[in-house]
């Protein structure tokens, strides 16, 4: 039978079944039909499904599976087809597990540093996140399993994140928020795609039809399913009109039979339901097709991880060439890290790993003089001492976000103290955000490993040691302070209205337009050995589609690759906007002594902007300067071009610094009051602070805590820091409990 006959043999009961998990991570299935339930697991880095796979998300361990080095640092490979290959093993090991689909990539733009789960994310540009998300799309569904690109869309912090309301200008919407989401479902249509908790401009994403159906489908063309982000749905049967297809987790017999009655009153139409049941059959006839029996290699699969991470990492300084480490010399490795690295975040992405590494052990493997100390006198007389520092998973996680942007204290004075002994210091740090490095101009050499996954050590090792060249570039920009950070002042406060003031100014683009110093610029990174930048030539090809040659040199003496990157200004424009715009990149690998031509290919998309009065975007007409950079404060040459369109562009009329609601209609913030009364969207923090609730809600909220309270492990540290944020309706799916029944205790509560 193929999805339409079906259909066709589905009563109105089982239509709306479909529309709700059966339980945490399977769809429903219809048994007499044939339609097999489809399994979906976390993602993105590895495939985390638990060994109980009904039960509820952390409520037992899950499989092992190789554990990938997370998106913070594989985005700073500036290399798809390294992803693409993370992908396709990822795929392997669902395949081995019967996973249909890997809840991932997560694509949001990285807002603040402070974002707990920024290590889940890419970048700060969405050209390079859409570029990352794309790969791992395509790596993992070209072997038949599905993907979940999340958390679409506007879930750029952690706090609040279930009720909090983004309030977003809809060019920097367009431009920036959702523009890697646009791009990696044009390139790559990824099977599934995932909402986020929070609001946009007041409404739910999970019941938004300008999000869900009128972006992503009419004018983008997606394809696949939508589904809730985990307790994300708010109103089921809306939800349905916005082509919101399936909510997670399941069951909830609540909302099933709202949807038979909102199809019986005539409320929702049937055959809207019946266009989110096509899809949702046509999803479990294609997992049911790809299934296979296969076996992966756990070792090949390790050496995968350990690739990526190479290729990833990025040296930040190495001032007298102190690395590579030379055999010759002796080292005094200190630090919490050498001998137990941080290699993953934790969270609903953590992985089981089938085993880690130390870059301790590796060195001395390698055959380096090195010794192991906590204590620093150890580093007095060697020739180096590299120290081992980072974030800790108390510090950044999924469920909460950061309060500052320092390290542990400790960890920095741990550097402190091994400068005062010996002048040689080279920092390795394990983080999966930007940070403050107080000490950089005294140390010699930082090289940041961010996240490395389970070859944490070996790859360590690998750039340590020289045996590859470091070729990472930052996707994201190292601030100088938290107070220089662009939304620095609305930032997950306590507020439910998070304000994105600093509209299309994300990243480089805010420093660079202000002309700020940063600590290191977006797209930096290191190497081993120098590139010379020569002959750029940059011609039309086509309307508005040009093509950048430069040639490029090795002119050091290892080999190396170089990330070259494209950026986009237009001097003279007549509009508000970023100075410069990354508009293309491609990564090298060159011989020592070699040279190679690289062509990058521009498009009309790499001169447009939003018109939130032509409601589309827009190309100026004008001169536009092409630079071929080596970062984004790294412009080695520069070639001007003309470029033809508007001549007369149109943007809502608004500076930095004038007041936020200009970039709205009729200069109305789309805000939401808090509520007077205590409702399915209110948080435990709401239900707490009132007396009457709180002791009638204490079963529900111990049924939640129960699990996690008496746990020191990363995944309860992210359910009791998401407790207080999360509304009834979610915390009710969480525990099983039936919604139908937390309502009606909170109306006649309301009521009295
Ligand atoms: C996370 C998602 C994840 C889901 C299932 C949610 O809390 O935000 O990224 O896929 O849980 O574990």
């Amino acid at each position: 039978m193929n999805e339409f006959d079906i259909l066709k043999e589905l009563s109105l009961e089982e239509k709306a079944m479909l529309t709700v998990g059966k339980d945490f991570w399977h769809f429903e299935s219809i048994d007499r039909l044939g339609l097999d339930s489809v399994l979906v697991t976390d993602g993105p880095h590895g495939v985390r499904k638990q060994k109980e796979i009904g039960k509820e998300m952390g409520s037992s361990e899950s499989v092992k599976a190789t554990c990938f080095p997370p998106a913070c640092l594989s985005a700073s490979s500036w290399n798809p087809e390294l992803i693409e290959e993370e992908g396709n093993a990822i795929a392997q090991e669902a395949l081995s597990e019967s996973v249909d689909v890997i809840l991932g990539p997560g694509a949001n733009i990285k807002r603040s540093p402070l974002c707990g789960r920024n290590f889940e994310y890419f970048s700060e540009d969405p050209l390079l996140a859409s570029s990352a998300a794309s790969a791992l799309i395509n790596g993992i569904q070209k072997n038949g399993v599905g993907t979940s690109l999340k958390h679409f869309a506007l879930n750029n912090q952690e706090k609040m994140r279930f009720v909090s309301n983004s309030v977003v200008d809809l060019r920097a919407m367009n431009e920036i928020y959702l523009k890697q989401f646009e791009l990696a479902v044009k390139n790559s249509q990824p099977s599934t795609i995932m909402c986020s908790y929070n609001m946009i401009n007041g409404e739910y994403s999970s019941d938004n039809k300008w999000l869900l159906n009128d972006k992503l489908r009419d004018e983008w063309g997606f394809k696949g399913l939508v589904v809730t982000d985990w307790g994300a749905m708010n109103d089921r049967v809306k939800g349905i009109k916005a082509g919101l297809d399936v909510e997670m987790p399941g069951p909830n017999k609540d909302n099933v039979l709202k949807v038979i009655r909102a199809v019986q009153s005539g409320a929702l139409k049937e055959e809207d339901l019946d266009k989110v049941c096509l899809r949702i059959i046509r999803l479990a006839l294609n997992a049911k097709k790809n299934r296979k029996n296969t076996t992966y290699d756990i070792k090949e699969h390790h050496e995968i991880a350990r690739k990526i991470a190479v290729g990833s990492m990025v040296l930040l300084k190495n001032a007298d060439s102190l690395l590579p480490l030379d055999k010759n010399k002796t080292y005094s490795v200190i630090g919490p890290f050498a001998k137990k690295p941080r290699y993953q975040g934790s969270g609903s992405s953590q992985i089981n790993s089938h085993y880690v590494d130390s870059p301790y052990d590796e060195l001395l493997k390698k055959g380096y003089s090195v010794t192991y100390s906590e204590n620093v006198d150890d580093a007095r007389g060697k020739d180096a001492v590299i120290v081992f520092i980072g974030l800790t998973e108390e510090i950044e996680g999924e469920g909460f976000d950061r309060k500052d942007l320092n390290l542990p204290e400790s960890h920095n004075r741990l550097v402190e103290e091994a400068l005062k002994v010996n002048e040689n210091v080279v920092v390795v740090i394990y983080a999966g955000s930007a940070f403050l490095m107080p000490w950089k101009d005294k140390v010699k050499s930082i090289l940041l490993a961010y996240l490395p996954g389970e070859a944490a050590g070996e790859a360590t090792a690998d750039i340590l040691a020289g045996d590859v060249n470091p070729s990472g570039k930052l996707a994201e920009t190292f601030p100088l302070s938290l107070e220089d950070t662009p939304c620095y002042l609305n930032f997950a406060t306590d507020r439910k209205n998070v304000l994105y003031e600093e509209s299309i100014l994300v990243g480089y683009r805010y420093y660079d337009y202000f002309n700020k110093d940063v600590l290191f610029p977006f797209g930096t990174g290191l190497s081993y050995t120098k590139f010379e930048y020569s002959e750029m030539h940059v011609n039309e090809i086509g309307e508005n589609q040009f093509k950048v040659c430069v040639k490029v040199k090795n002119i050091g003496s290892a080999d190396g690759a170089e990330v070259v990157q494209i950026y986009v200004e237009m001097p003279e424009s007549k509009i508000f906007r970023a100075k410069r715009e990354l508009r293309g990149f491609k990564k090298v690998f060159i011989k020592k002594g070699e040279e190679v031509e690289v062509e990058i290919i521009l498009t009309p998309d790499s001169f447009s902007y939003y018109s939130v009065p032509l409601k589309r975007f827009d190309i100026e007409d004008g001169n536009y300067r092409i630079y071929a950079s080596s970062s984004s404060r790294d412009h080695r040459l520069y070639s001007d071009v003309h470029v033809k369109g508007n001549k007369d562009p149109q943007v809502m009329p608004w500076h930095p610094g004038d007041d936020f609601s200009l970039l709205f209609e009729n200069n109305s913030l789309p805000i939401i009051e808090e509520d007077e009364k205590l409702s399915m969207n209110s948080t435990l923090r709401d239900v707490l602070e009132d007396e009457g609730a709180k002791e009638i809600f204490k079963p529900l909220i111990d049924k939640y805590t129960a699990p996690f309270k008496d746990r020191n492990d990363g995944m309860s540290r992210m359910m009791m820091a998401m407790a207080l944020d999360m509304p009834l309706r979610a915390v009710a799916i969480m525990v099983g409990e039936s919604q139908a029944e937390v309502e009606k205790t909170i109306n006649a509560l309301t009521i009295k």
